[in-house]
């Protein structure tokens, strides 16, 4: 399959390349020495990388110094066997969320020296197996906290006063002269006055907290650590739940946070309470929030992950009303994405270094 000339290096045919995608492989220093004698030699020193993805900014450029990079350069992210191909004979992997790492993957990897998700969440990858087989895993937190905080406010509002559905009456024609003022129209939930129960208290649930502060919120805050945070009061989980008007939630997908905010505690969330999740889809039962909002217990929901990603068709969410789903993007600005990428490949240069990462995820 033809590749391309890109940053990263030479134009080759990949002898695996799958039917859908391209790997583009090369290297700048691989460029550079480029017609000396001895290049191919040279070239084969430098690590081998997989990277899953192209990435915003110049770390990938920078690890290309470093290192032969083989970029996956398909539609969209790798199949699992696309993954397989290009990581197999790799000494580091560059992933991202959307990429699978688990036990018979790392068996089938048998030269990986470290793995770097160019994420804070690393529930995609089978950490236990990771650590048991001496391979350190990177990830990217802190730097994605302000940004996803935004975003977890920006759904908060506009879930409250059906910012979405309105935009949509707009642009359908709805707003006729019939309807040009309706009392009754459109009516939220004041967010000022109200109460926000903030679910984990790491990075992204304080920093939404300062901004409920910001817009006149009183803030209840639960996390397993317990962790006192000012202007937040430290409630039990059940008192949060069924205290808050609005619920964020901003907790690592784990076993024991998985399935957290079932239909009993969706049940108990105060009648016309609002439900954000920017966290991870498999931390609630989608369907009990679908039926809440239908029965109109909730008044509405904003999720921007998903237990299936993409969401799949038969989502309940998909039919429910008052809610506003986005494609997994709280940390989707340019610059953020561009730190991220950049924490990434210290991680993954650390650990072809032999080095500690800088941010390391491992488990035993
Ligand atoms: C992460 O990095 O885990 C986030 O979910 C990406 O937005």
């Amino acid at each position: 399959m033809l590749v391309y000339l890109l940053t990263y290096g030479v134009a080759t045919r990949h002898p695996d390349g799958g039917s859908r995608g391209a790997y583009c492989r090369g290297s700048e220093a691989g460029n550079a020495r480029r017609g000396s004698r001895n290049a191919e030699d040279r070239l084969s020193d430098l690590p081998q990388v997989f990277v899953t993805r192209r990435l915003p900014g110049d770390a990938l450029a920078r690890l290309s110094e470093r290192a032969q990079l083989t970029v996956w350069e398909g539609t969209g992210a790798p199949e699992p066997s696309d993954l397989l191909n290009g990581a197999q004979d790799a000494d580091g992997l560059l992933c991202l969320l959307t990429d699978r790492v688990d036990a018979a993957f790392l068996e089938r990897c048998p030269r990986l020296r470290v793995i770097s998700s160019c994420s804070v969440g690393v529930d995609h990858i089978d950490l236990v197996a990771a650590t048991a087989r001496g391979i350190p895993v990177g990830h990217t937190p802190g730097v994605l906290a302000q940004t996803t905080a935004d975003f977890s406010f920006a759904l908060l509002l506009a879930a409250a006063r059906h910012v979405v559905a309105a935009d949509r009456f707009v642009r359908e024609g709805g707003w006729t002269w019939g309807h040009r003022w309706d009392p009754e129209g459109f009516l939220g939930v004041d967010v000022h006055g109200a109460t926000l129960g903030v679910v984990g208290l790491g990075a992204v649930g304080r920093a939404v907290a300062a901004r409920a502060r910001g817009f006149g919120m009183r803030v209840l805050g639960w996390s397993r650590r317990r962790r006192e945070v000012d202007g937040v009061q430290r409630v039990e989980f059940d008192a949060l739940i069924e205290r808050s008007d609005f619920v964020t939630l901003h907790l690592a997908l784990t076993p024991d946070t998985r399935g957290l905010i079932d239909r009993a505690t969706v049940l108990r969330m105060r009648a016309g309470a609002v439900l954000v999740n920017t966290a991870r889809g498999g931390i609630v039962d989608e369907a009990a929030v679908a039926a809440c909002l239908r029965s109109g217990h909730l008044a509405g929901a904003a999720f921007d992950v998903f237990r299936d990603e993409p969401i799949a068709a038969d989502n309940p969410l998909l039919a429910a009303p008052n809610v506003i789903l986005t494609p997994h993007i709280g940390s989707a600005s340019v610059s953020t994405r561009a730190r991220m990428a950049d924490l990434a490949v210290e991680n993954l240069l650390a650990g072809l270094d032999g080095q500690p990462l800088p941010h390391g995820a491992n488990r035993s």
